[in-house]
């Protein structure tokens, strides 16, 4: 078991995200120890912490898509941050839950996308591919974004 802390980023704003975040935090402790939940709101660069702490910690990206493709208004300011303070984030292992509408075509699910191509271009590393919800598809975020979060952590853990 190589992380033993899951941090969980949360970019919402009408909730989809959120309660994804806490079925998760709810259901996956025996796949990780610490679980903790954050809404993006007012955190910075600082919240990835040492290079020691990314080595245990297991950070997952779970962020709805408003305006042409944007981040939600509470992840707005923190998305900015990582971009003008950046940090060496090599050490940083990190999923994505990527929330939003298909009918929106040229902006789907951009919240999410946008977070990995930030993150990533810090140097951090995603495990796994994106997992997209689409809420034209009926399915409720909070069951198949769980049921694709522990498949996630126990390839992850288990690699
Ligand atoms: C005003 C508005 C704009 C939106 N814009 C997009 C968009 O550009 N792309 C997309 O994929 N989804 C878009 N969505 C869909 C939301 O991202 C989706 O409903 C998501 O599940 C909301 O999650 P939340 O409750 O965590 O904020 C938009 C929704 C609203 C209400």
């Amino acid at each position: 078991m190589p992380f033993s802390e899951l941090l969980i980023l949360v970019g919402t704003t009408t909730g989809n995200a959120e309660y994804t975040a806490q079925a998760i935090e709810l259901d996956c402790a025996d796949l990780v120890p610490g679980i903790q939940v954050l809404r993006m709101d007012a955190q910075g660069p600082d919240v990835f912490g040492t290079p020691q702490d990314m080595a245990r910690r297991l950070v997952l990206i779970c962020c709805s898509t408003y305006g042409s493709g944007d981040v939600p208004d509470n992840a707005q300011a923190f998305y900015a941050r990582l971009d003008e303070e950046p940090r060496d984030l090599s050490s940083l292992r990190y999923g994505v839950i990527a929330l939003g509408d298909a009918s929106y075509v040229n902006t789907f699910a951009g919240g999410g996308k946008r977070f990995d191509e930030r993150l990533s271009g810090l140097g951090a590393t995603r495990l796994g591919e994106i997992f997209i919800h689409d809420a034209t598809s009926g399915d409720a975020p909070e069951e198949t974004g769980l049921a694709w979060a522990r498949q996630w952590l126990q390839e992850v853990q288990n690699a």
